[in-house]
């Protein structure tokens, strides 16, 4: 039931004005950036200039000044004073950049995510933004999609405490409170599932899949109480989301209880024509405002529309009440009819942005995010070594990577940064030039290779840090080739011939095609886009200066062509599982499994399981879902030198059921500290819901059978123990 000043206000607004708080648009229509890079297809939007005064919201205006006076402008303007509300892309950090999503799935440490959002939402409210477009978690396993980089990857359940941690790090326990904001998750539904991996691209699963794995971190944001929800440019079920009533009213709001409000992606109210499914922007208009989509972002079909919709009886005026009435509770659970500014606050910019406490809580993070994937005795550096360094990231300070609100670049480059951590080591650079963006119609690097391996020849070691330009991945930023660029391939070959060890850093917002360059390497570390720290993080490692722990949140393919490839695929009819044969599901000229699997990284330690075992606990059908079914346990060993961290992951499988099961599925994971000699018990409890599935009933459901039951450092390598669970 609406608060009665909420009520009353409703009762007072004009249709007109009910509309106008249904409608977002860009900075530029508010006079609040005139050089706003508009995304999206911009249809021309034919807006006239007395429904201003009446606009709902705004997207990625910046700045506490600029915003206030805009806040101003606008609630003189609006009759009944109804504030704006603020909302941006604060996704991976804000003025202080954090690393990009996808890396901090590689933490496996949740309490990252959840410090590195609520750090973003203390600096991007300090410049008088109310709600941030964030999390972003659409279940990835495409690397040729370029918006991979904003997901936390390819496992619904490490997707779905990473984002819940995310929710509750911007949100707090109160987002009205000072240094919060009100989250949005996003892409409601599956958009990380388009075919070829093309952005906006058709997305066609099953309810099943879409069950089992696209969606349950999506209610693990509205189970944290996400304020909001926005829907997906892609079609679910060849309908598209913001027209997707079984997807928004049946699914979201029915049985999920979520009553926050729905916005649409960017203009995507518009593109149902484009998809074929509306006719024009009037029926738009209809189907989203009936399949409960509350804003329409960046498109002016209900402005333009529902008044005639509701004249020809084809609308009731209660369905845009109820949006209204949404909006207008969320303004006022952020406190804005009371503060219309929030936390606006150029003192508070002054002292909040990149302050020294956010930086080292980014490099901390970031340390954490990088993964170590092949070492062959190289890493870390020893001092007064003679450092080659070379490749377009060598001295790059451009490592922030996509969505980064405050903009900025990072505070050190890897070759400033290396200096800084090895001041006994010399270092000699050559062939450095950056990368320029594919997106501009570039595409590689000059070719000074020649000259880079007589400058680099005497080197004790070369590091060649390499990838793909930050601006190539993303929004928009699909590839079919997932291979570093010629001239980068031909510097790693050329340097391996000097007979030098190699290590290679890979900066990129995805999995990249590097197998064919792996055994010009000696060691590979997967460096991401780490944000403002990425350099001095990255050189951290590399010196030995932090031991690596990240393990990967999407596997790695050999090449595009197995794509899509991830850990937990089905067996099939046909098997190879180490048999010979034409007849099996194989290709002739890759293996079926990923070059580096989900779970899978390394680190200057070495850890040894042992004593795994599995206990069960008495149970019967009726159990219920949280109860422990069984107990799994491993001793970990820290049989090196190093003190390190190790993340033991917890997998299941379901041996027989009605729907085919996966080899295997994430259940838990445990991160542990070990001093060198140091072991410790890593207990999980196993309970049914663990074990339960959804069936193609659109029922989740427990079926009593045999299970397999894994304990291990990574998703290939694991102990497994088969149970009969009643
Ligand atoms: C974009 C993106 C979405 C973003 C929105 C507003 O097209 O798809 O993630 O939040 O527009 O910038």
């Amino acid at each position: 039931m609406a608060k009665k000043f909420i009520q009353d206000l409703v009762n007072q607004m004009t249709l007109e004005e009910k509309l106008g708080e249904m409608t977002q648009l860009a900075p530029d229509f508010l006079g609040i950036d005139p050089n706003m890079d508009l995304t999206g297809p911009m249809s021309e939007l034919h807006i006239k200039e007395e429904w201003l005064d009446n606009i709902g919201s705004t997207l990625n205006g910046f700045g506490a000044e600029k915003l206030k006076e805009i806040q101003d402008k606008h609630m003189k303007a609006s009759r009944l004073h109804i504030p704006l509300l603020f909302m941006a892309d604060v996704v991976h950090g804000y003025r202080t950049s954090f690393p990009i999503p996808l890396a901090i799935g590689c933490s496996f440490n949740p309490k990252n995510y959840e410090l590195a959002s609520g750090i973003a939402a203390a600096e991007s409210a300090a410049s008088g933004i109310h709600l941030t477009f964030a999390p972003m978690t659409d279940l990835v396993r495409d690397p040729r999609w370029g918006r991979v980089m904003e997901s936390t990857g390819e496992d619904a359940y490490l997707n779905s405490v990473m984002t819940a941690a995310a929710v509750r790090g911007f949100q707090g326990e109160d987002f009205k409170e000072k240094g919060h904001i009100a989250a949005c998750v996003k892409h409601f539904a599956a958009y990380g599932a388009p075919w070829g991996g093309r952005d906006y691209n058709t997305v066609d699963l099953s309810e099943g899949m879409l069950r089992e794995y696209y969606l349950p971190a999506y209610k693990a944001a509205v189970d944290a109480h996400v304020a909001m929800v926005m829907t997906s440019f892609n079609t679910v079920e060849r309908v598209p989301a913001s027209a997707n009533k079984w997807l928004m009213r049946d699914v979201l709001r029915g049985e999920w209880g979520f009553d926050g409000v729905v916005i649409s992606d960017y203009a995507a109210v518009d593109e149902t024509i484009s998809h074929g499914v509306s006719a024009d922007g009037a029926e738009a208009a209809e189907k989203c405002i009936k399949a409960g989509v509350d804003i329409e972002m960046m498109s002016l079909h209900y402005l333009n529309y529902a008044g005639k919709l509701l004249e020809e009886g084809k609308l009731d005026i209660a369905l845009i009440d109820e949006a209204v009435i949404r909006i207008l509770e969320l303004k006022d659970a952020l406190g804005l009819f009371e503060n219309p500014y929030k936390d606006a606050s150029a003192e508070d910019e002054k002292r909040l942005h990149q302050c020294d406490e956010h930086l080292k809580a980014a490099h901390d993070i970031a340390v954490e995010c990088a993964v170590l994937l092949k070492n062959e005795g190289v890493l870390p550096l020893k001092e007064n070594m003679k450092i080659g360094l070379t490749g377009p990231f060598a001295d790059s300070d451009d490592l922030l990577g996509g969505w980064t609100a405050g903009g900025g670049k990072a505070d050190a480059s890897l070759c400033e940064s290396l200096k800084k951590a090895m001041p006994g080591a010399e270092i000699v650079t050559a062939m450095i030039e950056e990368l320029n963006p594919m997106q501009d119609g570039f595409f590689d690097v000059a070719d000074h290779v020649e000259e880079a391996c007589e400058a680099l020849r005497n080197c004790d070691v070369i590091i060649a840090a390499v990838g793909e330009h930050c601006a190539d991945t993303g929004e928009s930023a699909s590839k079919t080739s997932l291979r570093l660029t010629p001239n980068q391939e031909r510097l790693l070959y050329a340097i391996k011939k000097l007979g030098k060890p190699v290590v290679m850093v890979v900066f990129s917002g995805r999995p990249m095609e590097i197998y064919p360059v792996m055994d010009c390497a000696d060691a590979i570390l997967q460096g991401w886009y780490l944000g403002s720290e990425t350099g001095t993080a990255i050189a951290d490692l590399l010196a030995g200066r932090v031991n690596p722990s990240g393990r990967l949140s999407m596997s790695f393919p050999y090449n595009v062509g197995q794509v899509p490839v991830h850990y937990n695929m089905f067996q099939t009819g046909r098997p190879v599982n180490g048999k010979k044969g034409r007849y099996l599901s194989k290709y002739l000229d890759c293996p079926n499994e990923a070059l580096f699997s989900f779970g899978y990284g390394l680190s200057y330690s070495e850890f040894r399981y042992s004593d795994f075992k599995v206990e069960q606990s008495d149970t019967n059908a009726d159990t219920a879902g949280d109860m422990p079914v069984a107990k799994a346990s491993v001793l970990v060993e820290n049989v090196s030198e190093v003190t390190g961290k190790e993340t033991v992951q917890l997998y299941i499988r379901d041996i027989s059921a009605q729907v085919v099961r996966p080899l295997k599925e994430l259940k838990g994971f445990e991160q542990i500290v070990l001093e060198p000699g140091e072991s410790q018990t890593v207990e999980f409890t196993i309970t049914k819901d663990m074990l339960s599935y959804w069936n193609n009933s659109g029922k989740f459901v427990f079926e009593p059978g045999e299970f397999d039951i894994m304990i291990g450092k990574n998703s290939v390598d694991t102990e497994v123990s088969r149970v009969t669970i009643a």
